[in-house]
C-alpha cells in the first residue's frame, strides 16, 4: 500500500528530514543517465563540489557555479536550448530541469547540514531561544465573520448555513422577484442551469429556514455568494455576506433600527452615527440601506489634517453604504407558508470584504482571495 501511495513521488520528498539527500542524491543521478548523459555527467561534477563545500562561503560559490543567474553552467546551457533540433532539445530541457532540482535540493540539505555542524562544534547552548514553529492564525475574514456571529449570539440569534448551489425558486422566486422583473438584473448571476444557479445573496436562507421551522426565529446566514462581476480592485465575483432575519408577532422598524445600530457601534466604534434611508429590495417593504458615519473622516466628508481635502472613502458625503434591510415583505412570508396576518419580521444583510476594507484601510478586494500570508499575517 504504501508502494502504491508513494509511486511516482520524488524520494527526496518522501523523507522529513531534507538532510537524507545528502546521502540519496547519487541515486537521483542515476536516474538522469538515461535522458541526457552530459548533463548527468555535469550534474555530477557540480554535484560533488556542492556536497564536499567545507563552509557555507564555499557552498554559495559551487552552488553559484551551477545555477548562478549570469554565470552558472546550467543556466547557460538553458539559454543554448533554442540552438538545438528540436528533439534534443526536448530530452535537454527535461534533463535540466532535473538536474536544476536536485542541486537546488542538494544545496538546501548541505547547508542544513553546516549549520547542525556548527551547532554541534559550539557545544550545546541551552540558552539559545527555540526555533519557534511556523504557526498560521484565521483569515481576516473569518475574523469578522467571528466577531459578527459573536455579537449577534449576544443579540440571540443563532446560526443557519445554507447551499452555494441554489434553486432560482430560493435565490429569486420565493424572495418575491417576479420572472421577467429587473431587480434580477442588478444580481448579475452564474447560472449552472436553466434553474440552478450559484447564489447571488445569502437571503435565500430565510426561505429554507422558515421552511424548515415554525416562527418565532432569530437567525443569522453567513456565507460565500457569487455574482458575474468584471473583476476590479472592488469586484469580486465572489465574496462574502451576512443576512439576519428576526419573526415574531408584532415586530416593527423600531426593532430593526435599535438591532442595526447595536451592530454598527459594536462594530465600527460607539461614536459613529447611523441613517436609513428608503430603496429598493423586492424581500423587503418597507426597504432601506442603513449609512454609517464615514470612518476615515468622522462624517465631515473633509480631512482635517490634509487641508480640508474631499475624503476618498465617503467621496465627501460623509456617510458610507454598509447594508440592506427592511421588514420581510408579505408574499415572502406567504411563499413559505407563514401568515402574514400573524407573523412579522425585519431582515438585514451585508457585505464582509466591505467591513474588512473599511476598517483595515484595504485598498483592493483581491487580496482576500490570493491567500499571500505577507498580507494575512497582517491582521
Ligand atoms: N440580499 C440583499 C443583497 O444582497 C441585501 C439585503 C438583505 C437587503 C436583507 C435587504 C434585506 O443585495
Amino acid at each position: 500500500m504504501t508502494d502504491l501511495l508513494l509511486a511516482g513521488i520524488d524520494p527526496g520528498w518522501s523523507k522529513a528530514d531534507p538532510a537524507s539527500l545528502l546521502e540519496d542524491w547519487r541515486e537521483r543521478l542515476s536516474r538522469l543517465e538515461p535522458l541526457d548523459a552530459e548533463v548527468a555527467a555535469a550534474t555530477a561534477t557540480h554535484g560533488e563540489v556542492i556536497a564536499g563545500a567545507g563552509d557555507p562561503a564555499a557552498l554559495t560559490l559551487a552552488h553559484a557555479a551551477a545555477l548562478g543567474r549570469e554565470r552558472g553552467a546550467l543556466t547557460r546551457a538553458l539559454g543554448e536550448l533554442p540552438n538545438l533540433p528540436l528533439e534534443r532539445r526536448k530530452t535537454r530541457g527535461r534533463a535540466l530541469n532535473e538536474a536544476k532540482r536536485l542541486l537546488s535540493d542538494l544545496e538546501a540539505a548541505k547547508r542544513l547540514a553546516l549549520e547542525r555542524a556548527a551547532e554541534n562544534r559550539a557545544g550545546l547552548d541551552v540558552t539559545i531561544p527555540g526555533r519557534r514553529p511556523w504557526v498560521g492564525r484565521r483569515h481576516v475574514l473569518g475574523q469578522i465573520f467571528d466577531e459578527l456571529l459573536d455579537l449577534f449570539h449576544g443579540l440571540g440569534y443563532s446560526v443557519y448555513t445554507s447551499p452555494e448551489i441554489e434553486h432560482d425558486e430560493y435565490n429569486f422566486g420565493k424572495l418575491n422577484f417576479p420572472p421577467d422583473h429587473p431587480a434580477r438584473d442588478a444580481h448579475d448571476t452564474y447560472f449552472v442551469s436553466d434553474q440552478i444557479l450559484l447564489r447571488t445573496h445569502t437571503s435565500p436562507g430565510w426561505v429554507r429556514a422558515m421552511e424548515e421551522r415554525r416562527p418565532p426565529l432569530r437567525l443569522v446566514f453567513p456565507g460565500r455568494v457569487y455574482r458575474a462581476e468584471q473583476v476590479d480592485a472592488s469586484h469580486m465575483d465572489q465574496f462574502h455576506q451576512i443576512d439576519g432575519l428576526y419573526v415574531d408577532r408584532d415586530v416593527s422598524m423600531a426593532d430593526l433600527k435599535s438591532t442595526l445600530n447595536t451592530f454598527a457601534r459594536s462594530l465600527y466604534g460607539g461614536s459613529v452615527r447611523t441613517r436609513l434611508v428608503p430603496i429598493y429590495f423586492p424581500f423587503v417593504e418597507p426597504g432601506a440601506q442603513m449609512d454609517v458615519s464615514c470612518v476615515i473622516c468622522g462624517g465631515s466628508g473633509r480631512l482635517e489634517r490634509e487641508g480640508r481635502r474631499r475624503c476618498s472613502v465617503c467621496k465627501g458625503s460623509g456617510w458610507l453604504e454598509v447594508l440592506g434591510a427592511g421588514l420581510v415583505h408579505p408574499n415572502v412570508f406567504r411563499a413559505v407558508g407563514y401568515d402574514p396576518e400573524q407573523w412579522t419580521g425585519f431582515a438585514f444583510g451585508m457585505g464582509i470584504e466591505r467591513i474588512a476594507m473599511l476598517r483595515y484601510g484595504i485598498p483592493e478586494i483581491r487580496l482576500f482571495l490570493e491567500n499571500d500570508v505577507r498580507f494575512l499575517r497582517q491582521f
